[in-house]
């Protein structure tokens, strides 16, 4: 593409995609104002979900933590309630641990160096460019999944992205505009999500549509190419709902690394061959905390997709027998009644459980 694309092609790419923007590029809050904290805080939202959920957890964040000094001296526990139902929680243990290293190291400022910033914890090298480009006006290019796509087709690139990333990375860098790169990242997402979508791409209303190879072959939905996907595997988990004399239930907070670290849960674990949902759950329930149950009645089953497994809980509704409950498996153990468990927070497939919950609470009394 560089050798093929001249410095004229260059510019006109630059204009017209500039030019659609700001014709039709999305009002997004974190394009309002240009603070450094709420651009990273909207980027590292922004890296694993969508713009329409991403919003209203944005502004709820905020209002929450409004500084990086107010998050950096927040509890980590009210900081992943903050992010809960968002996925990914590692992003906001980073975000919280990002936060006292800029109070401490960088005199509470967004540091506006690239080799700076990346040694950040959650910060890449797409994040970095989106946050420098936005907050400062850094000419620092981007690469995520849409501009990996509206790229791939531009150059009607042969292989799957993940074997190209050098060359897209060389042809972004290549790409954005010295005098806006702001806007001309903010763009290039944009086209991403509004006009290159995976489907059916709407090569009319594009600005770069004269420049693309893909659509010049008429091979846009067959860009980017895939990779053949390994089958997701499904695992089936024991799920106890622990209830002690007092009507109080029994939660553990997970080790604090790991899948959905730090976040509370019902305890269980995953049924094995040849055993029974029953005979899983009063095994792991010894396993990881120590206690004698017995298990009573299916409450609910739960699914759910997580990106790389899918789930199906089978939630049982169980009765403390015997034993002292030590945390052996996971970091910490609390009885708790059905109206505090809300302030605990919860992996999303558990939020279902705490829904039915309260339903048949409020049934029963
Ligand atoms: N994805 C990552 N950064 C974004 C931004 N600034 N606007 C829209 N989508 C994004």
């Amino acid at each position: 593409m560089q050798d093929q694309t001249s410095v004229l092609d260059i510019v006109k790419l630059r204009r017209d995609l500039l030019s659609w923007y700001a014709q039709s590029g999305r009002k997004l809050p974190w394009r309002e104002n240009l603070d450094p904290y709420s651009i990273w805080v909207s980027e590292i939202m922004l890296q694993q979900t969508q713009v329409k959920t991403v919003i209203s957890y944005y502004h709820r964040w905020l209002n929450l933590f409004p500084t990086i000094e107010a998050l950096a001296t927040s509890d980590l526990q009210q900081v992943l309630k903050a992010w809960e139902g968002l996925g990914y929680y590692a992003r906001a243990r980073n975000l919280h641990q990002a936060a006292q290293i800029i109070v401490r190291n960088y005199q509470k400022n967004v540091p506006q160096d690239l080799n700076t910033i990346l040694k950040l914890p959650g910060i890449g090298r797409t994040t970095a460019g989106g946050i420098l480009s936005a907050a400062f006006n850094q000419p620092v290019s981007i690469l995520d999944g849409n501009v990996k796509r509206v790229l791939s087709r531009l150059i009607a690139l042969p292989v799957p992205p993940k074997q190209a990333l050098e060359k897209l990375w060389h042809l972004s860098d290549h790409l954005i505009d010295p005098d806006s790169p702001r806007d001309f990242n903010q763009a290039l997402m944009d086209l991403g999500a509004t006009v290159c979508t995976p489907k059916n791409p709407v090569c009319l209303l594009c600005p770069w549509q004269p420049f693309c190879q893909a659509n010049h072959q008429g091979i846009q939905n067959q860009i980017p190419m895939t990779e053949t996907a390994a089958p997701i595997p499904h695992k089936k988990i024991g799920v106890a709902v622990i209830y002690n004399e007092q009507g109080q239930i029994l939660i553990d907070r997970r080790p604090a690394k790991g899948l959905l670290g730090g976040l509370w849960e019902f305890p269980g674990g995953k049924i094995e061959e040849n055993e029974t949902v029953e005979e899983c759950i009063k095994r792991e329930i010894k396993e990881e905390i120590d206690l004698e149950i017995e298990v009573n009645d299916l409450l609910m089953t739960v699914d759910h997709a997580y990106t790389h497994f899918r789930v199906t809980l089978y939630v049982y509704n169980c009765r403390y027998l015997a034993g002292e409950a030590r945390p052996i498996e996971c970091d910490e153990i609390r009885w708790v009644t059905i109206d505090e468990l809300e302030q605990f927070p919860f992996p999303k497939a558990n939020l279902k459980i705490i829904k039915a919950l309260k339903e048949r609470h409020s049934k029963m009394l």
